[in-house]
């Protein structure tokens, strides 16, 4: 078999790229290893930045985002016993997020593709990438019991931080850190406490309340990175929540939790993120801690610099978006490693901390809500970056 753009993994990465080059009559083969029932249903980030949400709407991908998504003109920062608010549009000139999770980019983008009768093949894993520095790549997939080969023009590896694609890169350099501390992350049938995101420091750990839907609270809490699922019963959950959004005057409604999960943190870079005709997208090259909420906007915004590459070089020739994307991609991405990690630093609770570091965080706290400069700094990032234009 044979496609012009083989592309490895339907996440958020996989699935956006499918269809910003279907839309231009570019054909690809979309292979994901697990089925679609669990790809649909993994819980994973809710926040889309407004330059994401531009690129899903330009690319006719945004119907039920707009009828069903909350758009949220603000987040707020709780510590200290008090509660300050980030204005993102006053902050941004109009900029702001919009609430819509994960799961559904994801459902809403396969069911496109299978209007579109392209090809998706679930279940499909792809067990090596071959002659990536050849101008005739292939990949090679296991699919219902039988080994496959795909030609193809361009390896677009949009796997994930376990997939084969950044393994498959001879000599990428790689930048990494880990953090002492975990997220606990429950969904409940509960609608949410509040009507923004609450971003809470406690000396007891970082806490945040988020939702999906004015029926149902996402939440997540620090936790030790020791720490399993059992040690964490929906009681000692709810309490723990409790503790650490304590506010004069707010109440923090409980529910029946539906699903839980432990993550670790981490940060991670690998460079370049691409080699020869082999392209990385997505966690596959680059995996961001979650306070910011950038890991499924940073996959949205390489593939759509990558489409745009790929659209050029297919109607002209120049190659010259290609040559320019790892560079490109990784400017943004360490632009979200900093913001990233400038969050979690400040939020959570170290426990390696000595006093002085804990006085010197609430100082930046403090800083963070009372200057102009600092909230609009603040503000700036988490709307993020406006993306180039692709429809
Ligand atoms: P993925 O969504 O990981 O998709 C990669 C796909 O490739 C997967 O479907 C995988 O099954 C498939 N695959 C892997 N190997 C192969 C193979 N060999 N062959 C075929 N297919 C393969 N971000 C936030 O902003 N907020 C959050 O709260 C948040 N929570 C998270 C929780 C977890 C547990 C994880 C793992 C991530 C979380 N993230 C969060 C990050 C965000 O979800 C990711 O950045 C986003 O999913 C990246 O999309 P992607 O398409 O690059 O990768
Ligand atoms: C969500 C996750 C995040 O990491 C974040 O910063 C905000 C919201 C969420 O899953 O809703």
């Amino acid at each position: 078999a044979r496609t012009r753009v083989a592309i490895i993994g339907a996440g958020p990465a996989g699935l956006l790229l499918g269809h910003l080059l279907g839309r231009h009559g570019i054909d690809a083969v979309i292979l994901e290893s697990r089925d679609r029932a669990y790809v649909e249903q993994r819980q994973r980030a809710g926040i889309l930045e407004q330059g994401t949400v531009d690129v899903l709407r330009a690319a006719g991908a945004a119907e039920r985002m707009d009828r069903e998504g909350l758009r949220h003109d603000g987040i707020e920062l709780r510590f200290d016993g008090r509660s300050h608010r980030i204005d993102l549009p006053a902050l941004t000139g109009g900029r702001s997020v919009m609430v819509y999770a994960q799961t559904e980019v994801v459902k809403d983008l396969i069911a496109l593709r299978s209007e579109a009768g392209a090809p998706l093949l679930f279940e499909a894993e792809v067990l090596a990438v071959e002659g990536a520095d050849t101008t005739a790549p292939r990949v090679r997939y296991r699919h219902q019991g039988r080994e496959h080969t795909l030609a193809c023009d361009i390896v677009a590896a949009c796997d994930g931080f376990h997939g084969i694609g950044r393994r498959s890169l001879p000599a990428a350099h790689v930048f990494e850190r880990t953090y002492p501390f975990s997220w606990l992350g429950v969904l409940a049938d509960v609608p949410p406490s509040c009507d923004e995101l609450i971003y809470a420091h406690h000396p007891r750990g970082f806490a945040l309340h988020s939702m999906r839907s004015s029926t149902v609270s996402r939440l997540y809490l620090q936790v030790d990175p020791e720490d399993g699922l059992d040690t964490w019963s929906d009681a000692r959950i709810w309490d723990e929540l409790a503790t650490r959004f304590a506010l004069d005057g707010w109440e923090l409604t409980p529910g029946p939790i539906t699903d839980r999960s432990i993550t670790p943190m981490r940060s991670f870079v690998s460079e370049p993120m691409r080699h020869g005709r082999l392209f990385l997208a997505g966690d596959a090259a680059h995996i961001v801690p979650p306070t910011g909420a950038k890991g499924l906007n940073l996959a949205a915004a390489d593939v759509t610099l990558l489409a745009a590459a790929l659209l050029r070089w297919y109607r002209t020739g120049d190659e010259t978006g290609l040559d320019a994307y790892s560079d490109e991609a990784l400017e943004r991405v360490w632009r979200a490693e900093y913001f990233s990690s400038l969050m979690t630093s400040m939020l959570h609770t170290d426990p390696t901390a000595d006093p002085f570091a804990q006085r010197l965080q609430l100082a930046q706290l403090r800083h963070t809500v009372d200057s102009a400069a600092a909230s609009t700094s603040l503000a700036e990032n988490y709307a993020g970056l406006p993306l180039p234009c692709i429809d």
